[in-house]
């Protein structure tokens, strides 16, 4: 059996940073309720023309390719996460093949919200596991700052979002106990509309309506409390299932890359495993929740700010939209 390893990482922002400062003038918000709610003093906003979510992709995946020694030709397979892609089809995994001239290798996209990273990551595990590829591209991308109303109708998740990306290579290997040891995947469908974003689809006739537009149907909505609880819940328990499937505890755990939610999410799970802010990473007041881009972004600046040391036991968990939970345990 093969088993896998990250060998790469990269990300990319945008490079418009929008202040809650900004917000406040754009809509009836101030700083001191963004910053006590969600811990966010800052987001990135994309720049049409320039930042689509497969241009953030690839260039996230560049650097991820030349920090891992990777040419396009090495390249097996590429994973994309996303909830926010180009098109409504075809997916952003094509999109970068095309752009980075990876040749006619797989592609597949994933659309599992918060929680999109984590699955791309195991959908890559899995496939190098069988030995079907030795090289897969994974990316996390997302623009979420054109679906949001900046506007004090869309003020409960318009101050959450911003906009970036993030990659990283997995490569197999053949050293049992290194590298991703385990991943951890969930989801409970009945809280599907807690988080939506539900038009335009395709169970209505019709699309796209003035009418939709006039009243806010092409907005995302969010249940905050609902989501709040559940996922208070979720982290530590797919946590705690990842330690426990590799005969570890809390205390062996190096580095929590949790998904960058909101800083209040982040807070009651680094207490509930008891774990100092060193062995805890939060960003988010610098890029807020950006979706599936936000593991991949936290864990390559935690990496490039020499937080991710080798023979480190470092857990990702993630939760978000579906609902769905996830985590992956590994031993850098
Ligand atoms: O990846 C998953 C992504 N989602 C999340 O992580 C969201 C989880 N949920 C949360 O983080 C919180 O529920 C929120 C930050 C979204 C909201 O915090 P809350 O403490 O649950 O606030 P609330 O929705 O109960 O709203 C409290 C008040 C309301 O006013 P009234 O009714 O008390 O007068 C809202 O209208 O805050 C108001 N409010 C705002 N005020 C200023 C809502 N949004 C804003 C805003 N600025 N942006």
């Amino acid at each position: 059996m093969h088993h896998s390893k990250i060998t790469g990482l990269g990300f990319y922002v945008p490079e418009e940073v929008v202040t809650n400062a900004d917000l406040s003038r754009m809509m009836d918000t101030t700083d001191e309720w963004i910053i006590e709610r969600t811990g966010i003093k800052e987001r990135r906003f994309f720049k049409e023309g320039e930042d689509t979510v497969s241009e953030m992709g690839k260039r996230a995946a560049e650097i991820a390719m030349q920090r891992a020694g990777k040419k396009a030709a090495d390249i097996d397979m590429v994973v994309f996460a996303t909830l926010s892609p180009d098109y409504n089809f075809p997916g952003c995994g094509v999109l970068v093949q095309a752009k980075l001239g990876l040749g006619h290798i797989p592609c597949i996209d994933v659309r599992q919200q918060c929680g999109g990273f984590i699955y791309a990551l195991s959908v890559a595990d899995q496939f190098i596991k069988t030995g079907f590829a030795r090289t897969i591209l994974v990316i996390g991308s997302e623009v979420q700052s054109n679906v949001m109303e900046i506007s004090d109708r869309g003020r409960n998740m318009a101050v959450i979002f911003g906009d970036g990306a993030g990659a990283c290579i997995v490569e197999s290997h053949d050293e049992p106990g290194k590298g991703i040891l385990s991943t951890h995947l969930h989801a409970d469908g009945s809280f599907a509309t807690d988080l939506s974003l539900q038009h335009p689809g395709s169970r209505l006739k019709n699309r796209v309506t003035h009418e939709m537009i006039d009243n806010g149907d092409l907005l995302p909505t969010m249940n905050g409390k609902m989501v709040f609880a559940h996922a208070v819940k979720y982290f530590p328990e797919v946590i705690r299932e990842a330690l426990h499937a590799n005969n570890y505890e809390d205390k062996d755990l190096d580095l929590l890359i949790p998904h960058q939610a909101n800083a209040r999410i982040t807070a009651a799970v680094q207490k509930e495993f008891n774990l100092p802010d060193s062995k805890v990473v939060s960003n988010i007041h610098k890029y807020g929740n950006t979706t599936a881009a936000s593991i991949p972004i936290a864990l390559t600046e935690a990496w490039q700010d020499g937080r991710v040391k080798d023979g480190d036991l470092i857990c990702l968990a993630a939760f978000g939209s579906g609902f769905v939970w996830a985590s992956a345990l590994i031993r850098w």
